[in-house]
């Protein structure tokens, strides 16, 4: 949520920041600015809107500057347009600040800085930070120290990006809770609030850690925490190459990221799986070179009597998943809960619970806050995430990593699918370590989860199909998904996609509590999507869909090929290969992404960069 760059080094500046930029247009598409220094004069151009906006003013105007800064926001305070666009200047123009997160105290701190003649341009909580850096620069010219005591009085958590033109050689980054890495090149640097923006250009990486503030030169960093005294850490060397971001012939980084399904299954299978069926979620042993694994040992394992997981959004919907199959397999008790929720609450976690938590990004700021919040009370803590160089590894030493590669589009698709396949990995492990299934089930749950990407295969062969039968639905403004046991969290987060890419509202329930209040809105306008896979719940779901069509409502599923109680009552079928009910979570959601991303894309929707959205949400 709002993405922060730098640069100085011989390099123009403004072509540097912009391809970092695009690297975070994921954290927020509302805003987008430069602030650089140009012949001794500190500059700043933004637009509200696209980056593209911005590119095209940084086109016009080609600053000659070899130093700058820049930033891609997701409003907070402030609606969307030019004036409160990131940077941000204090009076003097001599300042100029751009920010990720929230100021708390912003209203005490603008009446205060207003009371002493401070005038505001934005109604953003971020310029209170750049009129406070320019007082306590009146009063003795060091920069640095301005900053740090500036710093001091701000409540929220943060990140920020400040260059100041009386010193055109040196760019500030200060970190308090966020992510923000400087990147060492060749007399040049970068700064990023993921490494994976300078990466394109350095695989030696920074990270500030939490209250650091960096000094940054063309030549060298310095690191301080906010009392002012030096900290001296090594940089990193990142793995692997640069992302590559590339639509690969598909109209949009959503449709690619859909069809990468089934090979990225095989690579997190591939990874954690041996041919010879054993399962080792740490990572490191299995020759590779990461930092990072699942490390708790069997006697940890033993010990805990409570899984209790953590999440937001789609992630949560993965959790939700998780919960049944650990509860299945493991035959403990196990939570779901959404991250925010654990706010001003008490988490009655303790020594004997495993917390995990679930984030594509690693850096949602809610569902990190509520793993520390379970460490602090002494619960075992676990991660599944796609990005191990995240704020999520730093502070968990189990960490489960998907290898999705990079998910481009604002909506997560990839990434679900990749974090439920985390969650058999990891309910698996438990089980067999707890004794709690025999060897066999646990050879035949892995040989199965082996068959899974072919069978999705199998449904992506089918999108044209599968367009066509959701374009008949495209006109509705609302639309209703239901399911059952493993399948209702496959009907929120069907609900969820429509939602997101369409903006037609749709709304996921238990299909047992379609009749306690949702079936009212049923009639003929309002479509209903029915996840019906043979198994436990497969007759109480076709009651509920009776229930359903006896209201007029149009019928659709999403069940296995060749049923044919489900043909005679249903008006549309979307269908998927027989499967195994414990599995059909990793393939009923396809069909619902196809329709999600068809009926997005049929009424022309900004299919990946949603209007509203952050890919990756830093605010509380
Ligand atoms: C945002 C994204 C969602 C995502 C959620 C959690 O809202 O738009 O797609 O599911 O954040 O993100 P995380 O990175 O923690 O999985």
């Amino acid at each position: 949520m709002c993405g922060i760059v730098g640069y100085l080094g011989p390099l123009e500046a403004a072509p540097v920041l912009l391809s970092e930029l695009r690297c975070l247009e994921y954290r927020g598409y509302d805003s987008a600015g430069v602030a650089v220094i140009e012949d001794g004069q500190l500059v700043v151009m933004k637009s509200a809107g696209k980056l593209s906006n911005l590119e095209t003013l940084l086109t016009k105007t080609k600053p000659a500057a070899k130093v700058g800064i820049g930033h891609t926001r997701w409003a907070t305070h402030g609606v969307p347009n030019d004036q409160n666009a990131h940077p941000h200047m204090d009076n003097t123009g001599n300042i100029a600040v751009v920010h990720n997160g929230i100021i708390e105290n912003h209203e005490d701190l603008r009446n205060e800085l207003e009371a002493a003649g401070y005038h505001f341009n934005s109604d953003t909580d971020t310029e209170v930070v750049a009129h406070l850096v320019s007082q306590e620069y009146a009063k003795d010219k060091d920069i640095l120290k301005s900053i740090l005591r500036a710093v001091k009085r701000l409540d929220g958590i943060y990140a920020l990006g400040i260059v100041c033109q009386a010193h055109p050689d040196k760019i500030y980054a200060v970190n308090h809770h966020y992510s923000l890495s400087v990147g060492l090149g060749k007399h040049e640097n970068f700064l990023a609030s993921d490494s994976m923006a300078v990466r394109q250009y350095t695989n030696q990486i920074l990270k500030l850690e939490m209250s650091e503030v960096a000094e940054i030169t063309a030549d060298g960093v310095r690191l301080f925490d906010f009392e002012g005294t030096e900290v001296h850490r090594k940089a990193a060397t990142m793995d692997g190459s640069p992302y590559v971001i590339d639509k690969a012939g598909f109209k949009h980084f959503l449709l690619k990221e859909i069809h990468e399904q089934p090979h990225v299954l095989r690579r997190t299978l591939g990874k954690y799986l041996s041919h010879s069926g054993r399962l080792t979620l740490d990572a490191s042993h299995n020759g590779d070179v990461p930092s990072y694994g699942f490390r708790m040992t069997d006697t940890e394992i033993k010990g805990i009597d409570r899984v209790h997981i953590v999440a937001c959004g789609t992630a949560y919907h993965a959790g939700m998943v998780g919960k049944y199959l650990i509860e299945e397999l493991v035959g403990i008790p196990c939570d779901v809960e959404i991250a925010s929720e654990i706010r001003g609450r008490k988490l009655l976690v303790n020594e004997s619970t495993l917390t995990v938590a679930v984030s594509q990004s690693g850096e949602t700021a809610d569902t990190i806050a509520a793993l520390q919040e379970a460490k602090k009370r002494g619960s075992f803590t676990a991660g599944i995430t796609n990005r191990p160089d995240s704020h999520l590894g730093q502070i968990t030493p189990n960490l489960i990593v998907s290898e999705c590669g990079l998910e481009v589009s604002v909506a997560a698709t990839k990434t679900y699918v990749a974090q439920l396949v985390c969650f058999y990995l990891l309910a698996i492990h438990l089980a067999e370590v707890r004794n709690a299934i025999t060897p066999e089930r646990a050879r035949q749950l892995k040989v199965t989860l082996g068959t899974i990407p072919a069978l999705q295969e199998q449904i992506l062969a089918k999108e044209q199909d599968i367009r066509e039968a959701s374009l008949k639905y495209a006109d509705a403004h609302d639309v209703v998904f239901i399911g059952r046991g493993l399948n209702y969290p496959t009907a929120l987060e069907g609900a969820l996609k429509l939602k997101e890419l369409s903006y037609i509202h749709a709304s996921g329930y238990a299909a047992g509590e379609l009749k306690h209040g949702p079936i009212a809105v049923l009639d003929a306008s309002v479509p209903v999507v029915c996840i019906v896979v043979p198994g436990a719940v497969y007759e109480k779901t076709l009651s509920n869909a009776q229930e359903a069509r006896a209201r007029a409502a149009k019928m659709i599923a999403v069940a296995v090929e060749g049923d044919e109680q489900v043909a005679k009552m249903f008006d549309t079928v979307l269908s998927i290969p027989a499967v195994d009910e414990f599995f059909s979570p990793l393939l009923t959601v396809l069909p619902l992404q196809l329709m999600s991303y068809s009926v997005a894309d049929y009424l022309g929707k900004d299919v990946d960069q949603p209007r509203n959205l952050a890919k990756s949400v830093t605010v509380e």
